[in-house]
């Protein structure tokens, strides 16, 4: 396969470079773009040195498959110049998950949606993914009826700029000086966020939202209801979810830690409790402290941690290349 990357100098494009290797797809050439201030620059996959190329419609002509890591406003923009009938855009913003014409997958979870593709499927929201993983074992006993969901988001989340945002405050802080919020609404370092997007008509956030709109697609469950709240966190990597969740039917503590076991890609921490800083560079979402809630009647409460650069992005984008 001929494979193509945008925005591979990013935090989720230089990710893909890594996942490509590391899930063995076969590459007969891969072609790395981002914007035209990155042209020229060098990239490593596999042995070989490659270079960044500015996109074009003629870069873009031959590529079997374009793995999105650029804003929504691009990915919308490039689209037309990718999709034809031979290629298949995987595309990790926002700009075509709801759509009714493109899948949008986790593997594990409708890996076989991918295959009603008409040239672009979707990678989910990041928190979104993590908290599905940690909860779609427990839904195939018994479809979710409601679920409420706090989130505390990596830095990384924003991108790049947002790694280098709470490096500089955090100096900033330490040596008394002055601290100018730009990725962030807030200062971020030494504080939590809890303001991620932009607001919607009923006071909830656009990343609020997307749990329940993406999650009820992924999970083919559109009764299902979700209230979330995200928080911005000074945590580099891995974002965490804390989350209640009642079934139609009432499923015990034990039985949801059999089902926990039995589901790949899923790990159940039993001793000690998951946390981003052991959950950070692996693809595997974590989930603990299980047990029974005391408002939603026969339902459950856990806390679960994964990478979200890697399962929340990269690796779930790459992974969606062998459910083709
Ligand atoms: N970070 C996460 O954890 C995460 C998780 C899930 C989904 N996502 C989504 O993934 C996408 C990428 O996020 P990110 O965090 O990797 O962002 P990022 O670190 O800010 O990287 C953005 C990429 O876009 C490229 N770019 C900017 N302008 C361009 C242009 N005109 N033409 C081509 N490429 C251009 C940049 O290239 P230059 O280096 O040349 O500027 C860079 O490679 C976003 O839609 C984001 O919402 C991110």
């Amino acid at each position: 396969m001929k494979i193509g990357i945008l925005g591979a100098t990013g935090a989720v494009g230089r990710q893909m470079i890594q996942c490509l290797e590391e899930q063995k797809i076969e590459t007969e050439e891969l072609r790395l773009f981002a914007s035209p201030r990155s042209a020229g620059k060098a990239m490593q996959f596999k042995n070989q040195e490659l270079h960044v190329e500015p996109v074009s419609a003629e870069r873009l002509a031959d590529l079997d498959i374009v793995l999105g890591a650029v804003s929504a406003e691009l990915a919308r923009e490039y689209a037309p110049l990718i999709v034809k009938p031979s290629a298949v855009f995987i595309d990790n913003s926002k700009a075509f998950r709801l759509d009714p014409n493109v899948p949008l997958v986790i593997p594990e979870i409708n890996g076989s949606d991918a295959k009603q593709h008409h040239g672009i499927i979707a990678n989910p929201n990041c928190s979104t993914i993590i908290t599905l993983m940690a909860a779609a074992p427990i839904a195939r006993i018994s479809p979710i009826r409601n679920l409420i969901a706090s989130t505390y988001q990596a830095v990384s989340g924003a991108g790049i700029n947002g790694l280098q945002e709470l490096t500089e405050q955090t100096k900033a802080v330490l040596s008394a000086s002055p601290v100018n919020p730009s990725v962030f609404s807030a200062q971020i370092a030494f504080n939590c966020i809890p303001w991620i997007g932009s607001e919607d008509e009923d006071g909830y956030t656009s990343e609020e939202k997307k749990m329940q709109d993406e999650g009820r697609k992924i999970m083919h469950m559109p009764n299902m209801n979700v209230t979330c709240t995200c928080v911005r966190v000074p945590v580099y990597r891995s974002h965490s979810i804390s989350f209640s969740m009642q079934c139609e039917q009432k499923i015990t503590v034990e039985q949801a830690k059999e089902a926990i076991r039995g589901f790949a890609g899923v790990h159940l921490v039993e001793d000690g409790y998951p946390m981003p800083i052991d959950t950070s560079n692996q693809n595997d979402v974590y989930v603990g402290r299980i047990r029974p809630d005391h408002v939603f009647e026969g339902g459950l409460t856990m806390f679960c941690c994964g990478d979200q650069i890697r399962k929340g992005a990269a690796a779930n984008a790459v992974q969606i290349i062998s459910c083709l």
